[in-house]
């Protein structure tokens, strides 16, 4: 089905069907085969960007800038230190100001409410960059990857093991879905998915005939995967739980024996990182063969230059 992506936002990946995503993962390869070349384009020639930050980030921010900027657009780099992001000013009126300076918005954040009242209020395409409860960019980035490796992404097998009720785990499920991607959440029960997403993500698992599982078990999640990926144990704004998350997360850590439960030769090993090795993965498996962790954070530029081509152009 033809998409036209033009003017729209990305704040979840609820917000995208299998054909958006099928269409932003077509222009993804593209892109990456024009820039593997050295096949330089200005695109974005005129065009600005405002790039707000109230986290940290290496890859997301270095994505968006680079991918903006090597195609001629100005990406504008502003941290909540810089400007009124909800301090002295509302969000609403930010929003309305940079919506009148900027052709389009990113955003990374804690509280994902602050990313709808950015695209509700500035009439301009706003992507979100990772808040607390969803990280969509990282998914199409994953999924990209996932397909480079196997050739197709319905029908794979796919685990995430680990703290089940973060934005990756968030992300994953709706992105698995949403794709014909078996997905399953390994976690210890503490950390499961909130379950009203649990069940939206399970429809749009029905509906592309995919299955979603939750479980702690790690006999029922590991054998047969084609995936296995993990994510910190403790992300951004929680680390005063990263003592009880340790003991919480300690059995589903990805080491060589959980790979090896698998009883799959070709399952890859995938984590969105920045990662803590020893902690959630072990550096044997990171360092090995089956890990795609380089090729994953490569492919956020690629995906992340898509989006924005899709829609600003
Ligand atoms: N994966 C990811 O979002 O990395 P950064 O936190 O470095 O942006
Ligand atoms: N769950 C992690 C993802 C980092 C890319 C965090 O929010 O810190």
């Amino acid at each position: 089905m033809a998409v036209n992506f033009r003017g729209r936002s990305l704040l979840a990946l609820l917000d995208l069907s299998g054909d958006d995503i099928r269409y932003l993962l077509d222009v993804s390869h593209l892109l990456k085969a024009e820039r593997t070349a050295f096949q330089i384009n200005q695109r974005f020639r005129g065009k600005t960007l405002a790039m707000l930050f109230e986290k940290r980030s290496t890859r997301t921010r270095c994505a968006f800038e680079t991918a903006f900027g090597e195609e001629g657009g100005h990406p504008v780099f502003l941290s909540s230190s810089d400007i009124q992001l909800g301090v002295k000013e509302s969000i609403e009126d930010t929003a309305r100001v940079l919506g009148r300076m900027f052709d389009a918005i990113m955003f990374r954040g804690f509280d994902h409410k602050t990313v709808e009242t950015l695209a509700e209020f500035s009439g301009v395409p706003v992507y979100n960059g990772l808040t607390d409860m969803f990280h969509p960019t990282q998914v199409l980035a994953d999924l990209m990857t996932m397909e480079e490796n196997f050739g197709h992404l319905a029908g794979l097998n796919f685990v995430y093991a680990g703290d089940g009720r973060n934005n990756m785990a968030n992300s994953l499920m709706v992105g698995c879905a949403t794709m014909g991607v078996n997905c399953t959440i390994l976690a210890p029960e503490t950390l499961y998915p909130e379950s009203e997403l649990v069940d939206t993500a399970s429809q749009i698992a029905y509906d592309s005939g995919s299955t979603l599982t939750i479980t702690s078990s790690l006999e029922e999640a590991i054998p047969g995967a084609d995936v296995i990926y993990t994510d910190v144990w403790v992300s951004m704004g929680e680390e005063e739980k990263a003592k009880e998350r340790v003991t919480l997360l300690k059995p589903y850590r990805v080491n060589r024996e959980l790979m090896e439960m698998t009883d799959n030769p070709g399952a890859i090993f995938m984590h969105c990182l920045p990662a803590v090795k020893g902690n959630e993965v072990t550096e044997d498996v990171i360092e090995g063969s089956s890990s795609v962790v380089w090729d994953e954070a490569e492919n956020r530029k690629h995906t992340i230059k898509a989006l924005m081509v899709a829609s600003i152009l």
